[in-house]
């Protein structure tokens, strides 16, 4: 509930103004005689609003916004003056407070202040959220050798206008990469526009990149501006570009070497501005080869590659990725950071990640968020499409890479360890410091380990 603070030293007036904000407003009130006393409860109860006497004896209402704002107290404040002198309001809304109330305002109004800078306040705080939630989504989590150096590429390539094609397996972080590029770039405050031509259909294509004037097809009631020029000296992000139409891919050619586009049904030229930059996870050459692709569009966009290494290929991020995702999933579900018990993640270290890399990590992450009620995500958390296609990969192939010998040497210990206890579980679970039976068995099934007839 809201809890409104009213601080007057006269008390009769403290206690009116906070019997009718209870009454009108509906809201929890306190009341404080002087400054200090105001400083103490808002230390002690967080109250949602003040409404502040100026003129006290002692310590004043302008000694009070003082207080708070050297003790980062963010608490919004409405003031009044028993004289209902304006210049002090005014002088007190530059020194931080949020509104100011007449002593002789009727009380409606005086609720409808709270109220306003309530709505403010609750607005402030959700963007501040939204924006932390961005930076902390949109920047490369992890610390492998793979990662680094593609954060190096990126911010050697950042400032150069010229294309970028981002490849890339489905998942790995090629959308991140392309707004990385544009974060570190010159522009960073120009807009970044991404289209996917594969999620629109091939009709519309051409008039979302370029444009269209009123009237060009049917439907095309208003005049509109393609993504080319939205971007403005922004980036333009052409997602899923292996998937463009070929007459598309011709047009895009031309306006790549023109540096200028026209919109459809148009003949005025607008000169692109923006950096391009590409991605896709198809094999762009096989495409080229397969003529599903223009191989001089493919030059024009290939002069910088960048390749987003697969999350198998940097098992060693994933602890750091699913720390990350386990604090912006549970922020968002506004629950506390739930953590990942060592056998949990031990599960998803070990799994292939071949699906989705680190968007099928981060949607396996918040299922687990989901499941465990506690604050500890156990390996019983673990799904079993994990679990299993776990299991599966680590039967030793041929060669064998790291992750193959890992699991063999995993299987290993647990089996030396059953066998040194007669395959009695809870003994082996203890000889092998696990939490309790339930993570050995765990364990047993991700390895694939059974039980000699
Ligand atoms: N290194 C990383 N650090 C943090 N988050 C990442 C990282 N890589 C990918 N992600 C997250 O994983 C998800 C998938 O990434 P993204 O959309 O960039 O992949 P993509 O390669 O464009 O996939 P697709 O080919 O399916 O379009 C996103 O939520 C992204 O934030
Ligand atoms: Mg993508």
């Amino acid at each position: 509930m809201t809890l409104v603070l009213v601080v007057d030293d006269v008390a009769a007036l403290a206690d009116q103004y906070a019997y009718d904000l209870r009454r009108l407003g509906g809201y929890d009130t306190a009341v404080a005689a002087g400054g200090e006393q105001a400083l103490e409860i808002v230390a002690r109860d967080a109250p949602d609003c003040v409404v502040l006497d100026l003129e006290m004896p002692g310590m004043d209402g302008f000694e009070v916004l003082r207080a708070f704002e050297r003790r980062g107290i963010e608490v919004p404040v409405i003031v009044y003056t028993g004289t209902g002198n304006y210049e002090r309001c005014i002088q007190a809304v530059r020194s931080g407070a949020a509104g100011f109330i007449d002593k002789a305002d009727p009380m409606e109004r005086v609720v409808r202040e709270i109220e306003t800078v309530l709505e403010r306040r609750r607005l402030e705080t959700e963007v501040r959220s939204l924006r932390r939630r961005l930076d902390a989504e949109s920047s490369l989590v992890g610390d492998s050798a793979a990662i680094r150096k593609l954060r190096e590429t990126i911010a050697r390539l950042a400032p150069i206008p010229s294309p970028v094609l981002v490849v890339g397996e489905s998942g790995s972080g090629k959308e991140l990469v392309a707004r990385d590029l544009h974060r570190l770039g010159t522009n960073p405050k120009a807009p970044f526009v991404a289209l996917n031509s594969a999620a629109l259909p091939e009709s519309l294509v051409e008039s979302e990149l370029f444009g269209h004037e009123r009237g060009a097809f049917t439907g095309a009631t208003a005049t509109r501006r393609g993504a080319f020029e939205a971007a403005e000296r922004g980036t333009l992000f052409l997602d899923e570009i292996g998937e463009l139409p070929l007459a598309a891919q011709a047009k895009l050619l031309r306006v790549l070497e023109d540096r200028r586009v026209t919109r459809l049904g148009g003949n005025r030229q607008v000169p692109v501005e923006a950096r391009i930059v590409a991605a896709t996870n198809r094999d762009l050459d096989a495409e080229v080869a397969a003529s599903r692709f223009r191989q001089d569009l493919l030059f024009r966009l290939n002069v910088h590659v960048i390749r987003v290494p697969p999350l198998r290929e940097r098992q060693s991020d994933v602890a750091a990725l699913a720390d990350a995702f386990l604090a912006t999933i549970c922020e968002r579900f506004g629950i506390r950071k739930k953590r990942l018990a060592p056998d949990a993640l031990d599960a998803l270290t070990s799994h292939d990640w071949a699906r989705n890399n680190v968007r099928e990590l981060r949607n396996v992450v918040e299922r687990m968020v989901i499941a465990a009620d506690g604050e500890v995500i156990g390996p019983e958390h673990v799904p079993e499409d994990v679990l299993d296609a776990g299991s599966a990969s680590s039967t030793p192939r041929d060669g064998g890479s790291f992750h193959d010998r890992r699991a063999e040497a995993e299987r290993q210990i647990v089996i030396g360890a059953l066998e040194r206890n007669q395959w009695h579980i809870t003994r082996t679970a203890d000889d092998l410091g696990l939490a309790d039976h339930a993570s050995l068995l765990k364990i047993m099934r991700r390895l694939g380990v059974q039980r000699p007839k």
